[in-house]
C-alpha cells in the first residue's frame, strides 16, 4: 500500500469512528452499519489499535488437528497470527454477527480452507461438540451481554481446553493484589472515549474470566493508540484452562 493509500484508508476508518456506533433496531444491524464502510480497511487500522493479539496467540498451546473457535472473530485476521502453526489447525470457526466483516473472512477462507465464517451470536452459538481453543479478541468489550459470551465460551471447551482473551479494560477503584491499579483519569477516560464506538472497557471482565476459569495466566499492559500519541490504553491477555475434573 502506498503512503497516499494508507492515508486514505485511515481517513475512511477515522471518519466512521468519529460518527460512532449508529443506533439500529438490532445489534447485528448496528454492527453492519458501523463496520460496513470500514471493512476493506479494517485489518490495516486494527493492526495498530488492537495490540497483544500475536503474543496471546503465540502462548496458546495448540494440539494437532485443533478445532479453534473465535467468537466475534470479524475478518478472520487472527488466524494468520498462528503463522507456521496454522498447519495444526483442522478447523477455525469465525463466529460473528457482522455480515460485512464476515465477507472479508469469506475472502480469506479462499486461501485458508480451515477458516469457516459463521454468522451467529457469540452468546448463543455452539459448535456441536467440545473444542480445543476458544478465543475472544477485542470482542468482549463489544458484546452487550458479555457475561453470556463468557459462559457460552467456557461451555464449548473440551476438558483441558483453553480460553484465550485479549481486550481493553480498566481496573476497579481498588485493584486486587497483583493487578495493575489505573488512575482515576484512566478509569474514566477510556470507557468514555470508546463508548461512542460501542466499545465498553470494563473493570468486571477480567475478574469474571478468572472466576470462570481459576487455572489461568494474566498479563496486563498498555498500548499506543493511532493518532493519540500521548495516550496509552490498558489491555490484558488472559489464558484460562478448563480443568479435566
Ligand atoms: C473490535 S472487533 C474484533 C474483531 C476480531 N476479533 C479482531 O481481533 O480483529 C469486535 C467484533 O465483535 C463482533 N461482535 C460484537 N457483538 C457480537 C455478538 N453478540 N456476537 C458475535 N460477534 C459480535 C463485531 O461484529 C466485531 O467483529
Amino acid at each position: 500500500m502506498s503512503r497516499l493509500e494508507r492515508v486514505r484508508a485511515d481517513a475512511a476508518v477515522l471518519a466512521r469512528l468519529a460518527r460512532g456506533m449508529p443506533r439500529r433496531a438490532s445489534h447485528s444491524d448496528a454492527l453492519a452499519a458501523f463496520y460496513g464502510k470500514q471493512s476493506t480497511h479494517y485489518d490495516h487500522f486494527r493492526e495498530r489499535l488492537l495490540q497483544g493479539r500475536a503474543e496471546l496467540i503465540a502462548d496458546i498451546a495448540l494440539p494437532h488437528d485443533a478445532h479453534v473457535v473465535e467468537l466475534g472473530g470479524g475478518t478472520g485476521r487472527n488466524l494468520e497470527y498462528f503463522a507456521e502453526r496454522i498447519a495444526r489447525i483442522a478447523r477455525y470457526d469465525v463466529v460473528d454477527l457482522c455480515a460485512p466483516l464476515l465477507l472479508r473472512a469469506r475472502e480469506r477462507a479462499r486461501t485458508l480452507p480451515m477458516l469457516r465464517p459463521i454468522e451467529a451470536d457469540a452468546t448463543h452459538w455452539q459448535p456441536g461438540h467440545p473444542v480445543d481453543v476458544v478465543m475472544l479478541s477485542y470482542a468482549l468489550t463489544m458484546i452487550p451481554d458479555w457475561r453470556a459470551a463468557i459462559t457460552n465460551a467456557v461451555a464449548m471447551l473440551k476438558p483441558g481446553g483453553t480460553l484465550a482473551v485479549v481486550d481493553f479494560h480498566v481496573s476497579p477503584p481498588r485493584a486486587q493484589d497483583g493487578r495493575v491499579q489505573h488512575s482515576a483519569f484512566t478509569r474514566r477516560f477510556w470507557p468514555w472515549w470508546f463508548a461512542h464506538d460501542g466499545v465498553r472497557p470494563s473493570a468486571e471482565h477480567l475478574p469474571e474470566l478468572c472466576r470462570a476459569l481459576p487455572r489461568n495466566a494474566v498479563v496486563e499492559s498498555t498500548a499506543r493508540v493511532p493518532y493519540l500519541p500521548a495516550m496509552r490504553v490498558p489491555f490484558y491477555r488472559f489464558l484460562g484452562r478448563l480443568g479435566p475434573d
